[in-house]
């Protein structure tokens, strides 16, 4: 579902951030993204549907990413940021779950109804029709990821979900991400919800990926709870 080879990227005003990744995500698995602050993790994780380009191959289901095939890589990759308030923006949750669906030519009652479903089905039918900078940091995540959801990804990535949700709240995304069929990258600092919600961990260092492997392991290999 996911294939990198050798990818390299700086900022304009870094050094080199990502020294050279080969990565593989196949179909309906589950892997986590865990390292230090600033290896790299959402650098990489941009790059997978090119927010970010850099050096080396992206391959998402077959399709090369590239400037001309943007549009139809973000089809397949749900991307949930870290900051809820960049995925929210409308004066309704309501809206800003219909949005993707209306940007994509879905007609307005069709986007209605399966944004309401997909609320539902995250327990939020209730915020509808509030105003999501209103809502808590949980609430939010909630409402950003529904957004992502209603529009079916192929992939699904979440960067650092669990933060400023309470123990329950991580509880209840777990089983809510467990139940989801497709393939998904998880970037946690959280080994338990990692432990919980993915078979396979990469372990980033400066840039690079120094190991992968059953998530268990890398989380003792690497002292990582
Ligand atoms: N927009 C940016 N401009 C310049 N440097 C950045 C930017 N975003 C991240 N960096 C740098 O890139 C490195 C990796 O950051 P990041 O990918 O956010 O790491 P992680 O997600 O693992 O914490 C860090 O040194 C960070 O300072
Ligand atoms: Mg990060």
């Amino acid at each position: 579902m996911i294939r990198v080879r050798d990818l390299r990227y700086r900022y304009a005003d870094s050094g080199p951030v990502l020294n050279g990744i080969d990565f593989d995500l196949k179909a309906g698995e589950s892997t986590a993204l865990l390292g230090s602050n600033g290896s790299g993790k959402t650098t990489f994780a941009l790059h997978l549907n090119g927010i970010l380009q850099g050096e080396g191959e992206v391959e998402v289901a077959t399709i090369r990413v590239t400037t001309a095939t943007l549009e139809e890589v973000r089809r397949k990759v749900g991307f949930v940021f870290q900051s809820s308030e960049n995925q929210l923006f409308l004066p309704t949750v309501l809206e800003d779950v219909m949005f993707g669906l209306l940007n994509q030519g879905v007609p307005a009652e069709q986007a209605r109804s399966r944004a309401m479903e997909m609320l539902e089905r995250l327990h939020l039918a209730s915020y509808a029709n509030r105003n999501p900078f209103h809502l808590s940091a949980g609430e939010k995540r909630r409402a950003a990821i529904a957004g992502v959801l209603v529009m079916s990804p192929e992939v699904l990535i979440l960067d650092e979900p669990t933060t400023f949700l309470d123990p329950p709240g991580i509880r209840e995304l777990a089983a809510m991400l467990n139940q989801l069929p497709m393939a998904k990258l998880i970037i946690t600092h959280d080994s338990r919800f990692a432990i919980d919600t993915t078979t396979r961990a990469s372990f980033f260092d400066k840039g690079r990926i120094l190991a992968d492997g059953p998530t268990r392991d890398i989380i003792q290999r690497f002292d990582w709870f």
